[in-house]
């Protein structure tokens, strides 16, 4: 989707078949080596706007004595007084985070997720509220008391975390095959063991917290996602081998 009052291509966190955030060059039909050069385009433009953005405050304004706990391209993320919820909103880097498309396609994708990943995913509501004349879009969740995890070592993990995480591969991959699209897990073999992004481990189970990625490769261009669909399938294969050796 091109964005109008938007610099740049943006993509509202689309993650339906078809969408492209460069649908317009797509539509010039530019050949796969002007897309790639596209993308550089459009990763130096964001990357650098990123970069130059301002760490979220310590309390969020619409959340009285919330707490910061972390951040990412997307959302600020607040630990509620209760200590038992979290509550994201829009990071105030990219202003099209706050847009209601983008928070009722983040819900698209959060469904996509629990379809084949059941309770892996943590329960997440989604709500544009009003604060100070102005709507915000907020997500909510309960604070997962678990470790955020980088890598994942085949053959350290006890048998429940075994058995757990290869339902969720087998989830995974029932995602690709359904909607040629995964959350941004970055999994990839790294001598002798997986790196592994945006995962948390609680109790021996994985729980997916965050379902879209504010660049999201599988939505850039068809040959991209071709192309990611035979790596990251191959990966997801060979970890969901291992896991079950
Ligand atoms: N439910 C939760 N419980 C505890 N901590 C959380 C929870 N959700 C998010 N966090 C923390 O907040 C950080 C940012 O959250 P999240 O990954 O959802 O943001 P994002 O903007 O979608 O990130 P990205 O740029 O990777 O897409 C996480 O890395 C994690 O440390
Ligand atoms: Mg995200």
């Amino acid at each position: 989707m091109q964005g109008g009052k938007y610099p740049y291509p943006i993509q509202l966190a689309n993650i339906k078949k078809n969408q492209w955030r460069l649908e317009k060059f797509i539509n010039l039909g530019y050949d796969k080596k002007e897309l790639q050069k596209k993308e550089g385009e459009l990763w130096q433009e964001i990357k650098k706007i990123a970069d130059s953005s301002s760490r979220p405050p310590n309390t969020c304004p619409a959340f009285p004595d919330s707490k910061f706990i972390g951040y990412g391209w997307e959302w600020a993320v607040y630990e509620l007084p209760n200590k038992r919820e979290i509550v994201k909103v829009p990071a105030n880097i990219f202003k099209e985070v706050n847009e209601p498309e983008y928070l009722e396609n983040t819900r698209y994708a959060y469904e996509a997720c629990t379809k084949h990943l059941r309770s892996f995913v943590v329960d997440t509501t989604f709500e544009r509220i009003k604060n100070n004349n102005r709507k915000i879009n907020i997500l909510k969740q309960r604070k997962i008391i678990g470790k955020e995890i980088t890598s994942i070592n085949t053959q350290k993990v006890n048998p429940q975390l075994r058995k757990n995480l290869s339902i969720f591969a087998k989830g995974i991959l029932a995602l690709l095959e359904e909607h040629d699209w995964i959350p941004d897990l970055h999994l990839k073999s790294q001598e002798g063991s997986w790196d592994v992004w945006n995962l948390m481990i609680e109790n021996d189970k994985p729980i997916l917290f965050d379902f879209t990625a504010y660049y999201d490769v599988w939505r850039l261009y068809p040959q991209r996602t071709r192309e990611e669909k035979k790596i990251k399938g191959k990966y997801w294969r060979d970890f969901l081998n291992e896991i079950n050796k």
